[in-house]
């Protein structure tokens, strides 16, 4: 058993492992990143983000190989960062090019980062193993023009891994998000399938009442229902420690064959650590069938947004008593925990590949 084994079995514990490099994460929004350098801090570490001439997002260390100062702080010279207390000048793949007060450039880089922008957000790789494509998840949805998507985001005063196991909980959406997003008892009710894959865990809930199901989507999609049979799905799969995809379709069959209508959904969540226990959250909402109608996608994100900010509001106060109440106890085990328990062994493993010489300096 590793050092890090225990940790799995108190959540006290299991929010202070630490955290995992080598995975891809979101660090932003595309729309957040352009000609002035702007700092994110991801991970422990502080980045600055910019974008070249020719609109390439560069993501760098944020500290002047210098004196430290925030490159953030300073300024670009078409595709140069000029360190705004010495001069220093970096190009996009962190070479110092310029030392205004000698000759000599060291040969010393800055450390730059793999980004890559899918649909509306930045995916970042942060480890010191280089890049994985194979691991980047593939979002084509994100990007395709026949669906709608939304998104938001949440700052979360609370370890990502609470976060994650909030998404991988399908229980609490009928006490938390009661008021605001119309579930029920009725849905603690339903079968739940919870499974481990090579993908992830997943954890699913089906909805076969067609009223029930037809209650929590549009009217004009209800109508498209009728009175067909109908599963909806809620839930989805845990990726990596930073993904959570909500792979939430609609199915309609028809009584007399075997055609099933599928009205696609995916409910994504992105979470980044900040520190061990402070994360970035942004959240995204694709279909394939909402129509084009003024002010709803306003109203939608903002329907959305408050449903996401009861989860944020419901792991920050936890991280708040995980922290200041030192009175030490194991946290009672239901049923509806299962996903997320399987979830803490997923991420015990990627912890002991990355730390299992126990050495977790980074
Ligand atoms: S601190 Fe950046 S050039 Fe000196
Ligand atoms: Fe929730």
């Amino acid at each position: 058993m590793s050092n890090f084994a225990d940790s799995i079995r108190n959540v006290q514990n299991y929010v202070r492992l630490p955290l995992l490099y080598e995975h891809w994460y979101v660090a932003g929004l595309c729309e957040e990143f352009g000609r002035t350098p702007k700092e994110r801090r991801l991970l422990e570490r502080s980045l600055v983000f910019y974008r070249t001439l020719d609109g390439r997002l560069v993501a760098a260390q944020n500290r002047c190989l210098h004196r430290s100062f925030p490159l953030s702080e300073s300024t670009l010279e078409g595709d140069e960062l000029v360190c705004g207390y010495h001069g220093i000048r970096y190009d996009p793949e962190g070479t110092i090019v310029r030392i205004p007060s000698q000759k000599r450039c060291p040969d010393r880089k800055l450390r730059t980062y793999p980004v890559v922008e899918q649909g509306p957000f930045v995916f970042i790789w942060m480890g010191d193993e280089s890049a994985d494509d194979s691991k980047l998840p593939a979002f084509p949805f994100l990007a395709d023009p026949d669906m709608k998507t939304l998104y938001g985001e949440h700052r979360v005063e609370a370890s990502y891994l609470l976060m994650q196991e909030n998404l991988n909980d399908l229980t609490h959406f009928s006490y938390l998000h009661h008021n605001s997003a119309g579930f029920d008892d009725s849905f603690l009710a339903l079968p739940t399938t919870v499974t481990e894959t090579p993908e992830g865990v997943s954890c699913y809930r089906v909805e076969r009442d067609p009223k029930r199901a037809g209650a929590r989507l549009p009217p004009d999609v209800q109508a498209r229902i009728g009175d067909r049979p109908v599963e909806q799905w809620d839930g989805g799969l845990a990726l990596s420690p930073g993904v959570f995809k909500g792979d939430a379709p609609i199915k309609v069959g028809d009584p007399d064959s075997d055609d099933v209508e599928v009205f696609n959904r995916y409910i994504m969540h992105y979470l980044t650590p900040e520190t061990r226990t402070t994360s970035h959250y942004w959240w995204s909402y694709t279909d394939d069938f909402t129509p084009s109608v003024e002010g709803l996608d306003e109203a939608m994100t903002e329907a959305f947004g408050k449903v996401f900010a009861e989860d944020a509001w419901a792991v920050d106060h936890m991280q708040k008593l995980l922290d200041n109440d030192h009175f030490d106890y194991q946290e009672l085990v239901i049923g509806g925990d299962k996903a997320g328990l399987l979830f803490r062994r997923v991420v015990l493993g990627w912890v002991e590949s990355e730390y299992g010489d126990g050495n977790t300096q980074r």
